[in-house]
């Protein structure tokens, strides 16, 4: 698969980490050119050298950049995306970390869809897995969770598969309105790396029953 990843920060290192040992095929881009650069030569992958064109030519399309960096994207990218699998990774909080700052009743990845046409693929992924664990592909010797929501199951059956390759494990929560609840776990996750003191080095797992 061709992953285009928009935002060459802690997210787009983690999940350009997992592309890569899922042997797929990995471009960046960010607005900062010296830090795409420099995390594209440590990678072994290439930069976008025309963001337009890089979407057109890829599978998958995640937006790695901050919340508002996300609007920003879909705003200047929007009508290349029609028809694209869109991946969503944002956790909308606010300045102290305490709070969402999306609305009650929605989501930062049903604001973004809105956003694009109506032919983009938006799922929501790895927003409630933290950088650096990404980077490991496990903590504690278990693999992460990777828990997936949007309103088309070819798309999410898409991600998963690039989840699955990266040893990871996907789970399909549902319709993309379940990124409310995803974002919701996620700035629980936040909130518990400062009172547990654990570094953003936690993972959240769903425990199944044995067969
Ligand atoms: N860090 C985590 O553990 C974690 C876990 C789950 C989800 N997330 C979510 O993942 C996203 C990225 O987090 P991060 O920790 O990787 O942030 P980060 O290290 O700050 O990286 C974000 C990158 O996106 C770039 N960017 C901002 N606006 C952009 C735009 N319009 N176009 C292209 N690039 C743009 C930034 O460039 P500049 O530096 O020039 O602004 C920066 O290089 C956030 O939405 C966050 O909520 C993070």
């Amino acid at each position: 698969m061709k992953i285009l990843i928009v935002g060459s920060g802690n997210m787009g290192r983690g999940i350009a980490t997992r592309a890569i040992a899922g042997k797929h095929s990995v471009t960046l881009h960010d607005e900062d050119g010296g830090k795409v650069q420099a995390l594209a030569k440590e990678l072994g992958v290439s930069v976008a050298a025309d963001i337009r064109d890089a979407v057109s030519s890829s599978d998958v399309v995640i937006m790695a950049a901050p919340y508002e960096g996300n609007v920003a994207i879909a705003r200047a990218l929007g009508p290349v995306l029609g028809g694209k699998i869109v991946v969503e990774i944002s956790n909308p909080l606010n300045d102290t970390y305490s709070d969402l700052v999306t609305a009650p009743g929605t989501s930062a990845a049903e604001t973004i869809q809105a956003m694009l046409p109506k032919s983009a693929k938006l799922v929501k992924a790895f927003n409630t897995t933290f950088a650096g664990t990404l980077v490991a592909g496990q903590v504690a010797g278990q693999a992460l969770d990777v828990f997936i929501a949007g309103d088309d199951d070819a798309a999410k059956a898409t991600v998963a598969e690039f989840v699955a390759a990266g040893g990871l494990t996907p789970i399909d929560v549902g319709a993309l309105h379940r990124a409310r609840q995803l974002e919701a776990m996620a700035l629980l996750g936040i909130t518990l790396q400062f009172r547990l003191n654990t570094g953003f080095g936690t993972a959240w797992r769903l425990v199944k029953p044995t067969a």
